[in-house]
């Protein structure tokens, strides 16, 4: 089959403005995009650049967009991505949210910066040093198993529309990575590191937009560790940050009048902070003008009893789960005595 590429070429050396190239060439149906690049690479334009080595989506250094969604080039078929995108040609260019280098690859190092801030290595209790080995059930191993699968790929990083609107947000990668280690058995500072998550730019600046999710090609599901993280957090009582308070703040408007009251929300979510408050006056005044002025007045929707009734089934549930979990923690302290 013939495939068309349309690639983003540019040299950061050269500091020339971005263009776009395209490129014709012949492949199996079976082919993958990393193939198709290979074969411009092999015998149109040797100045390609892409990053590849593994071929089998274990090395992580594939990642790129197509037709703006982040992918390994490795195991994109692009006969199906033709097909799903229902277009005659692919898109290729640079993931976002990293400088471009060249071409098709990104300078990592603000990946590798945040996944240096969360502290990704093992800080044991060097009081209690056993005299062989660290040992972990197998309960303990699997419970990691998943977010240990990561390959460090970027992917969910050059995603991340919390990294987009402020680049000194930590990430879904270092944040997955950050609860795996809070959750090792054999790491010592769990109530550290739960606080060094929780500072401005970490856990709480996630917009559950679930990119991270969709991208990852090995399910490590960033976001559902990241919501993991600002639930621990909660239930330590570091509550005293602007996320924090807009997640009480949402939930409480929520069961008190079934719909979300748009001018409480902000003001609760900044709290005690004139500062903050004041610069939102601006904003009040252009949704004024523009006509988007939320309702001042809110009253309860007429099925309110009806929302209030899941609130409480939801706490009845979660009253069930932590019992279970707490007998099970005791079950386990028993055993090991
Ligand atoms: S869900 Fe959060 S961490 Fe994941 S891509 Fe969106 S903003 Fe980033
Ligand atoms: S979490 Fe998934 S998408 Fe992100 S770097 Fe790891 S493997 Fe890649
Ligand atoms: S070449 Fe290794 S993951 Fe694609």
């Amino acid at each position: 089959m013939k495939v068309k590429l349309k690639i983003r070429k540019f040299e950061a050396k050269k500091d020339t403005l971005p263009s776009y190239k395209t490129y014709e060439v012949e492949v199996p149906e079976t082919a993958t995009l990393l193939d198709c690049l290979d074969k411009v690479k092999w015998y149109q334009d040797a100045s390609l650049t892409y990053r590849r080595n593994c071929k089998n989506s274990i090395c992580g250094s594939c990642a790129m967009n197509v037709n703006g969604r982040t992918i390994l080039a490795c195991e994109t078929h692009v006969k199906h991505e033709l097909t799903v995108s229902k277009r005659n040609e692919l898109i290729v260019e640079p993931m976002n949210n990293m400088p471009v280098l060249r071409d098709l690859v990104v300078d990592m190092a603000p990946f590798w910066d945040a996944l240096q801030a969360v502290e990704p290595w093992l800080q044991p209790d060097e009081s209690k040093v056993p005299e062989k080995e660290y040992l972990q059930s197998k309960e303990e191993v699997h419970l990691l198993d998943k977010v240990a699968g990561c390959i460090m790929c970027g992917a969910c990083f050059g995603a991340c529309n919390g990294r987009e609107a402020e680049e000194k947000f930590l990430g879904p990668a270092a944040l997955a990575r950050a609860w795996r280690y809070t959750m090792d058995s054999r790491d010592a500072r769990q109530k550290d590191r739960v606080a060094l998550y929780n500072e401005p730019h970490g856990a709480w600046d996630c917009t559950h937009c679930f990119f991270c999710v969709e991208v990852c090609p090995v399910n490590v599901a960033p976001m559902d560790q990241i919501l993991k993280l600002r639930k621990m957090a909660m239930d330590a009582g570091m509550t005293n940050n602007p996320g924090a308070r807009h997640h009480v703040g949402f939930e409480k408007i929520i069961e008190k009048s079934g719909w979300l009251d748009e001018v409480k929300l902000p003001v609760v979510s900044l709290g005690f902070n004139l500062i903050g408050q004041l610069s939102m006056i601006p904003l009040g005044v252009r949704m004024f003008t523009k006509g988007k002025m939320p309702h001042l007045i809110h009253t309860p929707i007429e099925k309110i009893k009806e929302v209030r009734d899941i609130y409480q089934l939801a706490r009845e549930e979660e009253k069930q789960q932590r019992k279970m979990l707490a007998a099970a923690i005791e079950r386990k302290t028993r055993e090991k005595l």
